[in-house]
């Protein structure tokens, strides 16, 4: 081995020891807090924590944890090496089959909550709850990989019982409706995501996707929602589990931007919804007035009477398709998780549509993700933000937007409108802004 080669290799050796020191120490600082507390970590036992104590913990043991978890996965895929890592990556999509199977014949269901039931009588129990005929064979073996992913336990051989995981399909309705619309919904849409980049390249159309191609239909995807109910309810339901992750919350929309400099003007928060935004901001804004506007399909009577009496003066709830021209002339115009499910084709068209009712100074005010140079974020936090981007391929032809790409958009849909940055909120989503100069 020459000098070169030999240092080469002496530094891999030392970088596995490296990241094994700095995950012991980090892991003892961690042990050490909840430890202070008197709190547990989490744990698959069935009786065991779901969750990591964030709530109840400083930001440091915050920040520790997710060094644990970046510098862990850093040294189990050193370990692993690139030729098996890449084989393991291509290989996985098979463990998806069990917690498909999971979701679609019940299975979280049909086996006891204490205790454990044999495959046998599972199987009875599956045909029962789910109308399908699955035999126990065809049970152990979907079980057992499940049991390899951290999902039921088999505590004597022949017999299943729950872990704290897939007890969670049974304790956390959106967590369930979550990994029911990932696999049971999407699964067919993620395989045909190539073909439909195939059929149609480089499409902004949003019904020539992977979706169309596994259902073999011309609707997008909100149609094709809307034609079955179950489906409907499925995705509304793991929105909310999707809305309650960290740093999506609203108060970070409130607390994000300078709503104060606005002064006594009216915000027509556009595809605002039942409302729930504007209503967080103007409680913190008392200056301020919305007009929520949104398809008449959001504007039942259960949702008018949900404004709070203390704002029904200064928030009401409108009906208005924001592909057509604007008729409120206002101060702002603010869209709030709207534009990463239109792609560049429609999200100008929707910023075009407001050009008759702009004034000079009016804002248009975006909430919303944004991707970050490569290389900036944690591998982890990196890949949850490309996973939204691919996805939304998949499900629409949209896309997520660097900074560049929202300045683009508001420069093809027209020059009058002045940019005037976009920065980060304390939580996930940024602010992106641009003031109609005309
Ligand atoms: C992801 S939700 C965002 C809701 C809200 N802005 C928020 O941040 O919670 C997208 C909203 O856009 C609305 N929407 C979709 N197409 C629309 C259109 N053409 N005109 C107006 N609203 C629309 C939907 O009904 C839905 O309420």
């Amino acid at each position: 081995m020459g000098s070169l080669a030999k240092a080469t290799a002496e530094s891999s050796v030392d970088q596995l020891t490296i990241l094994s020191k700095a995950i012991e120490e980090k892991t003892q600082i961690l042990a050490n807090k909840l430890r202070a507390k008197g709190l547990g970590a989490p744990s698959f036992q069935a009786d065991g924590l779901s969750d990591f104590p964030l709530n109840e913990v400083d930001d440091e043991a915050i920040k520790v944890r997710q060094e644990i978890i970046a510098l862990t996965k850093e040294l189990h895929d050193l370990v692993l090496g690139p030729r098996e890592w890449l084989k393991t990556m291509a290989w996985d999509a098979i463990s998806y089959i069990p917690l498909h199977a999971i979701c679609e014949f019940r299975i979280a269901e049909a086996v006891p909550l204490s205790g454990s039931i044999t495959y046998e009588e599972l199987a009875v129990k599956v045909h029962r709850l789910s109308g399908t005929t699955i035999i126990p064979s065809d049970l152990r073996r979907i079980l057992r990989l499940a049991i390899t992913n951290n999902m039921f336990h088999e505590p004597k051989i022949g017999s299943v019982a729950h872990n704290r995981t897939s007890l969670l399909l049974l304790d956390d309705t959106a967590l369930a409706n979550w990994a029911a619309f990932f696999t049971m919904d999407m699964m067919g849409p993620v395989a045909n995501t190539v073909a439909a980049m195939k059929k149609w390249p480089g499409s902004q159309e949003a019904n020539e996707t992977g979706v169309n191609i596994t259902f073999n239909h011309n609707d997008s995807f909100f149609d094709h929602l809307q034609a079955d109910e179950a489906l409907a309810r499925r995705y509304a339901t793991m929105l909310q589990s999707h809305g309650s992750r960290e740093g999506y919350d609203i108060s970070y929309t409130v607390s994000g931007y300078p709503w104060a400099r606005l002064g006594s003007s009216t915000v027509v928060d556009m595809g605002g919804s039942e409302g729930v935004v504007s209503f967080a901001v103007a409680e913190q804004s008392p200056q301020l007035r919305f007009i929520v506007q949104d398809l008449a399909g959001m504007r039942t009577p259960e949702a008018i009477d949900k404004i709070p009496k203390n704002l029904t003066n200064r928030v009401s709830l409108t009906t208005h398709d924001f592909f057509q021209p604007q008729t409120e002339s206002a101060d702002a115009y603010l869209f709030r998780h709207i534009f990463h499910a239109f792609s560049d084709k429609y999200a100008i068209d929707i910023l075009r549509a407001l050009v008759p009712a702009l004034r000079p100074g009016a804002r248009v005010i975006i909430n919303d993700i944004v991707l970050p140079a490569p290389g900036l974020l944690s591998q982890l936090e990196e890949k949850s933000i490309r996973t939204m981007d691919v996805l939304m391929k998949t499900v629409c032809n949209s896309r997520e937007r660097e900074v560049d790409d929202w300045r683009s958009l508001f420069e093809q849909a027209d020059k009058r409108f002045r940019w005037q940055g976009a920065w980060k909120s304390s939580g996930k989503l940024w602010f992106i802004e641009s003031i109609w100069e005309p």
